[in-house]
């Protein structure tokens, strides 16, 4: 349920949203504080706020008192500006609009805020009015955080003065990896009639300082820029507006042509100029708070300035000078490689492409247009080095890309918290910390119209985490992980630890079940980038080869014998990559080609770190089941139960990447696992090797998705496996692993020795309609009583496209 828009309907709705915790709220739930922790609060805070204007003042007001009505269960009264020297506040207004008797002065640059205590009133003040809202927050976290707020003196400012999130959202309402549900902006290629969403998105957006949304997919449509399309446009920033988020679009580099009836894009053709600042006058005519563009050109089939044999600062800047005017930023992405390149040529490398685009180009591009540079050299994968581009445009403007949503990193079905990711690259030394190098921040978020944003409620940590990050990008990741965890659940401090230690240890976990040592996520790289698929990265044009063959694996990227990729770095990088000697575990494999015995820093070999890894890692998310279990109770149903059932499938899923990756290195390489843990599985029967009734054998691609290389279908109505049971009497756990495709639901029934003992239906949202390792499933039973000769049964009825596939059955002696 959504909170209304004002009066006391408003306060009621909104009580009542607080109360259903479906994760809408995120951390800015504004759970009470028990009696204890709100009193110094109820102590020092006045009674009273007042408000002395400003564009956002009602949503700085009304959100304060949201807030302290939430945590300490009281209304601020609204004072009036000529009451204020009778009664003490809290006060809200820019430096410029304080009263005498409140005056300060500093020298505080857009956005930041000061929080100050004088004379019994508490200021909230800002060079201007986004500063005065990110202040109010700033004010509600420290309660939020249990921080003292009776002395206050705390000046805050943003690193960096563009901190925007990109939704690569489509007209038609589905995201462009999304995860989370159809677009909050967009349905039948208009705006949608209810933009509340918006409205809420733009709040949570504020509360980390926020403040522009680019809200196309950068694999443009053109109909963005077309006149009659920007009534809609106008509509979504009109929802953004009241917390100060300002809209930008994602643009098509052939408009002029396309929309603009032209018969070039050239952007060195005066007729495309103009074109361009025609679109811009009108746009800004209707928006004066328009933010910018954001610029995908000759990528992945976008069309770009190589049509006209121009450089990509020409195409830039004729769309940056056409802003200029009106103060507008132009986002020019740096994701531009050859995704046809030759794989069979060893120098080739598709981790070199944005340097070697841009580097040449330093200088050339105007003042108000960025560069926007991803992460790492390749596409947001679990492990990348720092992208080389960082150190080599210093006389550009720099925007780092990092990536919300999670693509390569679980797609939100998998927990991973990114922040200790992203930390890498902004603290990475390439003549300067990155973080230093960048004056702005984007974001690919992609929340969706799912309640909770991403249809994972610890997804939501990964904006958190962005939106402090491009506000101070120093904060530690522990930090950012102990304030979403204080601000989005109330819990004990001791569960709080548990908490964050899982936020903390969750990408290399990830990393350890699906691409260690630098290997890359281990996924489909050319369908849904979730499932594990070990060859799909190679053999083909995308470039992101691994090189894995019998004798050993990784892309050799040095100077002296590979493709040079090192040699893009400032010396004192490239000196510790190009060694053997020096270089990182973590990237080695992304570094350097080695054999599988070649031995780590860590004393492994690469071929045993491979196992052992994933087996770390499968462990570890079965680890998390059982510490979110200890927080049972302290946590609201809902939410306990939604993420419960997600870390239950993501240790599922953990489990099939150990199985697959570790299969398939073993059959590559021909080396045992030293623990004899790959390709024994005691207790584990084929689906194949079962009795089948109505059940096919069929094959499964990639052949590491599936255990043995096969599962069983069912083209009848309904089918059937059985297993005679043969071991001993005792109490079992039986796990089953079905395949749940998107095209259907089927239903599975498990019996022993005739007697029902479990059903279940394959209704998760997948993103499949194969049977293969994206909709590879596991059910569990527990307690099941086991005699000698009991026939172990499941049946499964299809559904629609979905087969009721099963791969395995795995009889485990209980506790284990
Ligand atoms: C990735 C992603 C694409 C996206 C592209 C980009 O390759 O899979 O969907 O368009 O990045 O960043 O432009």
């Amino acid at each position: 349920m959504k909170p209304g828009k004002t009066g006391l309907l408003a306060c009621l709705l909104l009580t009542s949203s607080l109360h259903a915790e479906t994760g809408a709220a995120a951390w800015l739930r504004y759970a009470p504080l028990n009696e204890a922790a709100s009193r110094p609060y109820r102590d020092s805070l006045p009674p009273v706020v007042t408000s002395l204007g400003g564009s956002l003042a009602a949503s700085a007001q009304q959100e304060l008192i949201r807030g302290i009505r939430g945590m300490l269960g009281r209304t601020e009264r609204i004072g009036q500006v000529s009451a204020l020297l009778t009664e003490r506040a809290i006060v809200l207004g820019t430096l410029g609009s304080l009263p005498p008797q409140l005056s300060l002065t500093a020298n505080l640059p857009p956005d930041a805020y000061w929080l100050k205590t004088l004379n019994g009133y508490t200021i909230v003040t800002a060079q201007n009015d986004r500063g005065v809202l990110y202040g109010v927050f700033a004010l509600l976290r420290k309660i939020a955080l249990g921080e003292p707020v009776q002395n206050l003196d705390d000046r805050q400012s943003p690193r960096a003065p563009i901190r925007w999130v990109n939704q690569w959202d489509n007209l038609d309402g589905s995201i462009e990896r999304g995860y989370g549900g159809r677009s909050i902006f967009w349905e039948n290629r208009q705006a949608r009639p209810d933009l509340t969403r918006v409205g809420d998105y733009g709040r949570l957006l504020a509360s980390l300082g926020i403040n522009g949304c680019s809200i196309t997919n950068v694999n443009a449509d053109p109909r963005v820029l077309a006149s009659d399309f920007i009534a809609q446009v106008v509509r979504v920033a009109a929802a953004f507006r009241p917390w100060g988020v300002r809209v930008s679009l994602a643009v098509d580099f052939g408009s002029p042509q396309t929309i603009g009836g032209l018969d070039t894009f050239d952007p060195l053709d005066p007729r495309v100029a103009a074109w361009w600042k025609a679109k811009a006058d009108e746009l800004y005519q209707a928006i004066p708070d328009f933010a910018g563009f954001l610029l995908k050109a000759d990528s992945e089939g976008r069309v770009g300035p190589s049509a006209y044999g121009r450089t990509h600062a020409d195409a830039a800047n004729v769309v940056a000078r056409a802003l200029k005017p009106h103060g507008g930023m132009l986002f020019y992405r740096g994701f531009v490689y050859d995704h046809h390149m030759d794989w069979q040529n060893p120098r080739n490398d598709r981790a070199r492409a944005a340097y070697e685009n841009f580097q040449p180009l330093d200088r050339q591009f105007d003042d108000n247009a960025f560069v926007q540079i991803k992460n790492g050299p390749i596409d947001f994968q679990v492990r990348e080095p720092a992208s080389p581009l960082f150190g080599a445009l210093p006389k550009t403007r720099q925007a780092v890309e990092l990536q919300i949503t999670q693509e390569y990193l679980g797609q939100a079905r998998h927990q991973v918290f990114l922040v200790p990711m992203w930390k890498q690259t902004l603290d990475f030394e390439i003549g300067a910390p990155v973080k230093t190098l960048v004056s702005a921040f984007a974001g690919v978020a992609n929340v969706g119209l799912d309640d909770n944003w991403f249809s994972n409620h610890l997804s939501q940590a990964n904006l958190y985490g962005f939106g402090r990050l491009a506000w101070n990008p120093d904060l530690s990741a522990r930090r950012i992980a102990e304030e979403f965890v204080g601000q989005a659940f109330s819990l004990p401090a001791r569960d709080s630890e548990t908490l964050t230690g899982m936020l903390l240890s969750s990408w290399r976990t990830y990393e350890n079940y699906t691409g260690p040592l630098g290997l890359q996520t281990l996924t489909d790289i050319t369908g849904n980038h979730y499932g594990v698929n070990v060859e799909a990265s190679e053999r083909n044009g995308w470039g992101q080869w691994h090189f894995a063959d019998a004798h050993g694996v990784g892309m050799d990227r040095t100077v002296a014998t590979g493709t040079g990729y090192i040699g893009q770095y400032p010396p004192a990088v490239a000196r510790i990559y190009e060694s053997l000697e020096t270089c990182p575990d973590d990237l080695l494999l992304f570094l350097h080609h080695v054999p599988y015995t070649y031995k780590l820093h860590s004393g492994k070999t690469v071929i045993q770190s491979i196992y052992d890894s994933h087996y770390e890692g499968a462990a570890a998310v079965e680890s998390y089941v059982r510490e979110w279990k200890s927080l049972e109770g302290h946590i609201d149903e809902r939410r306990y139960h939604d993420v419960l059932a997600q870390l239950e499938y993501q240790a599922g899923q953990a489990e099939l990447w150990r199985d697959a990756v570790d299969n398939w290195f073993l059959r590559a390489s021909g080396i045992a696992d030293a623990q004899r843990r790959v390709g024994h599985y005691p207790g584990r029967f084929e689906a194949e090797s079962l009795s089948l009734e109505g059940y096919t054998v069929t094959p499964v691609t990639p052949w590491e998705a599936a255990s043995g290389g096969q599962a069983v279908a069912c083209a009848a109505a309904q089918c059937a496996a059985s297993l005679r049971y043969q071991g001993p009497s005792g109490w079992y756990t039986l796990r089953v692993r079905y395949f749940d495709q998107d095209n259907g639901i089927s239903r599975f029934q498990v019996r022993v020795a005739n007697q029902l003992v479990d059903e279940w239906a394959a209704a998760d949202r997948l993103p499949t309609s194969k049977i293969d390792a994206s909709s590879s499933a596991r059910h569990i039973i527990a307690g099941i009583a086991l005699r000698p000769g009991d026939v172990i049964r499941i049946e499964g009825v299809p559904d629609g496209g979905e087969a009721a596939a099963l791969d395995y059955i795995e009889v485990v002696p209980n506790g284990n």
